[in-house]
């Protein structure tokens, strides 16, 4: 048997209402009128009340609501019994009074009897002040809307299962109300506290209650004590959304809640009020619930925050009881964890529905204003998808992702929310700047123990004395100069316990608030010359490169005249011909002057020339004969004209080509060209040839007048005939002697045209 001393209170209460004639013998009754009500026949005793140590303030007001009697009560009961018959066997019954006196109060007693409706005449007797009708068969209330006078109302240890808001509609005289032991499990939303109503003691104890109305336990007049105690009662509803008004004064009474199936404390805030300071302002409540199996969970924690007196007098049994659940906490009185100052055990865990992420652990912890999301050591890849959020304080965010796998900081919307962020010991390398813009200014930050060679700019609004990376050996550049303000202008150095953040360089490691910018840029600054002077060199070789190859056979020929020519030998008095003469001959004109004035002109001035369309033994296989002239030739004049190079192949075209393959072959070879039909150089299809115009190597005919044959005859040098006089029937012979003397170096032995590389 448990008892609140309060409980103790009341029921010496109770107990002297009963005893009345003993405890109030010498005590004067004086009149009293409510202050929420027009009764005018109630009487308070006079002498001064023991005041309820418990109640916050006890007042004559208050002592008054509970003791005042009515004066029909006062010094004796004055009222007239009625008589009650049956008239029909159902229990329907009448009432009558031997006394015929219409100014007189009456009262009704009718237990252990089978009524079950009230009786049917009662409106008969407006001045009934009190009925007692215990031990019925009574399965509703019934009309009692005539009995305004009714002051007194026992209905126990009936069948009344539902009361309805309406019953009691016009009792606006009913103080005391009792409706014990009836198997009610329904009292319909401010069916005992609607504004007309003034009741100051109800008891529905002994009832089926499953839960109750907030709107019956609160009231705006004063009461004595609501109770329903001893019911199945686990939960207080708000189905007509009742709200307290923090600018009224809720002066109440006590609400006895002993007996039922609570687990917590009311819970207000569901019900409406947002800050249980104001409920600690306006509700001289007292509610009593000693022998709850007690959840010490963020529900309770708000109230234990309040001043002592408000929860004293809030909670009555307070002091007396303690944790059921969480098992850790199991005994543990709740003013002793108060006292020890732990009011963070009050917490609620959040679960998987209510947006906890998979595997890890979070709650809700009113003492600390946050929800704590931990999640250490979970295998996560990546940071969560999402927190709990929507709660009260759910933008007051600690989150614990340490030990995990994380490489990654991403982009979360709740991040803005975090005022703790542990993210130690994961594997962090990339950050993303969004993310990291989100956090608070702030934010106490732990990135101890990551994989991160650059600490972002981003972070430097952030406080370096909340932020911990720990040891750190940043790969550092110009980009992290940022780092050293950083570091020097928020007091890094104060906090070096937070984070140690050095950077490589040639020097070896040197702390970021040591740093110099020629130390992480200079480095840099070379590799970008070196860069920039390579990437130009390589470009200016490629430049380079191109033109060589575009003019790579006047480089060629340049490269013959100024370093190759002094390998010139003497071989050239073993050929048969001076020149072999290369033109187009389907070019009349051009025929008619290479055989009638150039090749007469030279052949007059001794030299030997061999001229293809005039030199060429009928019958013999064309192409052979014309190598084997071209091998026997000392020197080639083509003439070009227009033909001379076309798209078909023609036999110019050819001979062009063992003129050229002899000509890269032997240094002493050389090729004269007279530019018949002055070509330019953009006219030239050959490759070769055009190197030859280009280069001005080339003898322009338009010279002829004045020294083209002298330019021909210098180039061709003096004639063979002068060199060896001996004439060509020797030659053969020597050039035998001279195969076999110096083997490879002389030119016959390459004479195999079909072992002649063509290369162009
Ligand atoms: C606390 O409970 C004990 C019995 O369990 C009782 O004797 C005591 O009076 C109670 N104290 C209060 C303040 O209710
Ligand atoms: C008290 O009487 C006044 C007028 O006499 C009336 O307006 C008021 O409603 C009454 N109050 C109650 C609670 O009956
Ligand atoms: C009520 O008590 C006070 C003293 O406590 C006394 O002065 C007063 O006369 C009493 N009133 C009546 C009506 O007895
Ligand atoms: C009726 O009752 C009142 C009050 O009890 C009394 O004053 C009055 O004399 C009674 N009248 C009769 C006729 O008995
Ligand atoms: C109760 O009876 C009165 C007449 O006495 C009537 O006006 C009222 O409507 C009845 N109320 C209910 C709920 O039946
Ligand atoms: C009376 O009860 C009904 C439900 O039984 C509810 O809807 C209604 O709001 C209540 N009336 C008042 C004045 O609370
Ligand atoms: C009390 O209510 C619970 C459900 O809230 C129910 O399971 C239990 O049977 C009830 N107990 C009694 C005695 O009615
Ligand atoms: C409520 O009580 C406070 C003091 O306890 C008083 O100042 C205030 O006027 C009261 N408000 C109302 C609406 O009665
Ligand atoms: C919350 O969960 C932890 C285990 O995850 C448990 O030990 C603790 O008792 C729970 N607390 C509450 C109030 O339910
Ligand atoms: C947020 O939570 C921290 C504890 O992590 C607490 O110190 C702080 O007061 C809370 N902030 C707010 C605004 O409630
Ligand atoms: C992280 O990943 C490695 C393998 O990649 C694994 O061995 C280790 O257990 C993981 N750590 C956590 C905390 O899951
Ligand atoms: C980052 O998250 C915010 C908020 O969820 C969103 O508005 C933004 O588009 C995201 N940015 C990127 C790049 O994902």
């Amino acid at each position: 048997m448990k008892h609140t001393l309060l409980t103790v209170l009341v029921l010496a209460g109770i107990s002297s209402v009963l005893s009345y004639p003993m405890y109030y013998w010498n005590d004067e009754f004086v009149p009293w009128i409510p202050k929420y009500s027009n009764l005018t026949n109630m009487k308070c005793p006079n002498k001064t009340c023991t005041p309820d140590p418990l109640k916050h303030q006890w007042t004559r007001e208050d002592c008054c609501v509970c003791r005042a009697k009515p004066l029909w009560e006062v010094p004796v009961d004055s009222t007239v019994r009625l008589q009650l018959e049956y008239v029909r066997r159902n229990g329907i019954a009448e009432v009558f009074s031997e006394e015929q006196n219409k100014s007189q109060y009456y009262s009704l007693y009718h237990s252990q009897g089978y009524l079950s409706k009230l009786p049917i005449n009662i409106c008969a007797f407006p001045n009934i002040v009190r009925i007692d009708l215990q031990s019925n068969e009574l399965t509703e209330v019934g009309n009692l809307s005539c009995l305004s006078m009714l002051d007194d109302l026992d209905l126990s240890y009936n069948k009344i299962h539902f009361i309805g808001n309406d019953t009691f509609n016009g009792l606006t005289n009913l103080r005391e109300l009792r409706v014990t032991h009836n198997g009610l499990k329904l009292l319909a939303p401010s069916t005992i506290t609607a504004q007309s109503l003034q009741i100051a003691k109800a008891d529905f104890s002994h009832n089926d209650m499953c839960s109750i109305e907030f709107s019956n336990m609160i009231s705006e007049s004063d009461f004595c004590e609501i109770t329903f105690k001893s019911n199945n009662i686990s939960e207080i509803v708000n189905t007509n959304n009742f709200k307290i008004d923090p600018n009224k004064n809720y002066t109440g009474g006590i609400v006895d809640l002993v007996g039922n199936s609570f687990t917590t404390f009311i819970d207000f805030e569901t019900l409406g009020i947002t800050d249980i300071a104001i409920l600690g302002k306006v509700l001289s409540y007292g509610f009593v619930m000693p022998d709850v199996k007690w959840t010490c969970d963020c529900h309770m924690e708000p109230y234990l925050e309040l001043a002592e007196h408000i929860i004293k007098r809030i909670w009555r049994d307070y002091f007396n009881i303690s944790c059921w659940l969480p098992l850790e906490y199991r005994g543990k009185t709740i003013p002793d964890i108060v006292k020890e100052g732990r009011l963070d055990i009050f917490i609620c865990n959040l679960t998987v529905e209510q947006k906890c992420p998979p595997k890890c652990k979070c709650f809700y912890q009113p003492k600390e204003r946050r929800t704590v999301v931990d999640c250490s050591g979970v295998g996560l890849k990546e940071l969560p998808r999402y927190v709990p959020s929507g709660n009260r304080f759910s933008n007051n965010l600690t989150l614990i992702f340490k030990d995990n796998n994380i490489t990654h900081f991403g982009n979360r919307s709740y991040l803005k929310d975090a005022t703790v962020l542990d993210m130690s010991g994961n594997k962090v390398a990339t950050f993303s700047h969004e993310a990291i813009e989100m956090l608070p200014e702030d934010i106490d930050l732990n990135f101890a123990d990551n994989n991160f060679k650059k600490v972002p700019r981003a972070f430097q609004t952030l406080n370096p004395c909340k932020s911990k990376f720990g040891d750190v050996t940043i790969d550092c550049g110009c980009d992290t100069e940022w780092m050293k303000t950083w570091a020097n202008n928020r007091g890094l150095k104060q906090c070096s316990n937070m984070s140690s953040l050095v950077c490589e360089t040639d020097r070896g490691l040197i702390p970021v608030d040591e740093i110099s910018v020629d130390d992480i840029c200079k480095q840099e600054n070379i590799m970008i010359t070196i860069s920039i002077i390579f990437s130009i060199l390589s470009t200016l070789i490629m430049i380079i490169f191109g033109i060589a190859y575009l003019f790579r056979y006047e480089i060629y020929l340049l490269q013959r005249k100024y370093f190759l020519r002094n390998s010139a030998s003497k071989v050239g008095f073993l050929l048969k011909y001076d020149a072999f003469v290369s033109f187009n001959d389907e070019n009349d004109e051009l025929r008619i002057w290479v055989l009638n004035v150039l090749v007469r002109h030279l052949e007059a001035s001794g030299y030997r020339l061999f001229v293809p369309c005039r030199d060429l033994p009928p019958g013999s296989i064309k192409e052979e004969e014309i190598l084997e002239q071209i091998i026997n030739s000392r020197k080639y004049l083509i003439i070009l004209c227009d033909y001379y190079q076309q798209n078909d192949i023609t036999w110019t075209q050819i001979e062009w080509k063992y003129i050229w393959c002899h000509f890269r072959q032997y240094m002493e070879r050389n090729i004269i060209v007279i530019n018949f039909d002055q070509l330019e150089t953009s006219e030239q299809t050959d490759p070769k040839l055009r190197a030859f115009v280009r280069l001005g190597y080339d003898i322009d005919f338009s010279n002829r007048k004045h020294d083209l044959f002298v330019t021909v005859k210098s180039r061709l040098g003096a004639p063979l005939k002068s060199l060896f006089f001996r004439g060509n029937k020797k030659t053969k012979f020597m050039a035998h002697n001279l195969i076999t003397n110096k083997g490879s170096f002389d030119p016959f032995t390459l004479v195999d045209s079909t072992k002649i590389k063509l290369e162009l």
